[in-house]
């Protein structure tokens, strides 16, 4: 049973970002660097490595450099022009051109549920891929694309999985699924950042998801909850009562990006992955003398 290909992606990047004030009262979360590119950077190739070439953003407030990022900036490229660099006058054509990109906005920041809705005008699609770019994910083959796999196999919705420690489940979805081989489970309960040792398992949620366009349905009459916000893994329950939802554990390494911690540590691991610059890091560590204490 081949289901549709994937060909649309949607971003909610309309959250605040307190974690990371000051830094994040006027710039996007999303825009901060990782290494020589924006964290949305990774999250927008991945998805179209996937095969997605209509990429949807919910943004808010102070968001508008994710709109000028992704768009031609023709007085920087006549510069370079003029300037002879021209290779990086095409590096910066190709940013607007790798996909087609659709904006709609969140008025209020009511929560990742609200946000989804709020796309829901622009994918009209039976399914679409959900990429919360605050999770860079390294990896052969793009997770989103592994989801995609699943649903063109099996159909339903795809949600991407991590084995995290039991320290950790009260900061994630769990969910309690049946193991299908290979990685995969078909989900048959989940819940949100249980207490810790109330988590029924450690197969966690991250920032990747295949849906089917029922979510909004379900996502309409889950209401709002705690804070006035509508809870995406609400939705996901009347969604698996409904049709089939499956998890799968990825298979590349996560670099979290969503706290000043995570992001110090995904930049290192990044620049240790790249051959010219990990002598750089190693250099700078060595001369703080800080190595082998
Ligand atoms: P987070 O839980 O990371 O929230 O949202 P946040 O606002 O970005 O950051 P903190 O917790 O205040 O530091 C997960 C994803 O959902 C989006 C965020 O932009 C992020 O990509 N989001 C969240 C919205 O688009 N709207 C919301 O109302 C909430």
């Amino acid at each position: 049973m081949r289901k549709d290909p994937l060909h649309k992606c949607l971003f909610p990047v309309a959250g605040l970002g307190t974690r990371f004030l000051p830094a994040t009262k006027d710039i996007p979360k999303e825009m901060l660097p990782l290494i020589d590119k924006p964290i949305i950077h990774y999250g927008v190739e991945e998805a179209v490595l996937s095969g997605c070439r209509d990429i949807v953003f919910v943004t808010g407030r102070s968001k508008r450099s994710i709109e000028d990022y992704f768009d031609r900036s023709t007085e920087l490229e006549q510069l370079l022009e003029q300037r002879g660099q021209n290779e990086l006058r095409d590096n910066l054509v190709r940013i607007s051109e790798i996909a087609n990109f659709a904006y709609v906005r969140q008025s209020e920041p009511l929560g990742l549920g609200h946000a989804v809705l709020c796309g829901e005008p622009c994918l009209n699609d039976s399914h679409f891929g959900l990429i919360l770019p605050d999770d860079v994910i390294l990896s052969e083959k793009p997770v989103l694309g592994q989801l995609a796999e699943v649903h063109s196999e099996r159909g339903g919705s795809v949600l991407a999985l991590e084995e995290v420690s039991w320290e950790e489940t009260s900061r994630y979805g769990i969910v309690e699924g049946l193991e299908l081989g290979n990685g995969l489970f078909r989900i048959t309960d989940l819940v949100e950042k249980p207490l810790p040792g109330e988590a029924p398992g450690r197969l966690a949620i991250i920032g990747r998801y295949l849906l089917s366009g029922s979510i909004f349905r379900h996502l309409r009459s889950a209401g709002a909850g705690v804070n006035g916000e509508i809870q995406l893994t609400d939705a996901l329950k009347g969604l698996l009562a409904e049709e089939p939802v499956f998890g799968l554990l990825y298979k590349g390494e996560r670099l979290d990006c969503g706290t000043k911690v995570d992001w110090l540590r995904a930049t290192v691991k990044m620049a240790l992955r790249d051959p010219e610059l990990k002598e750089f890091v190693l250099d700078i560590v060595r001369k703080e003398g800080c190595l082998g204490r």
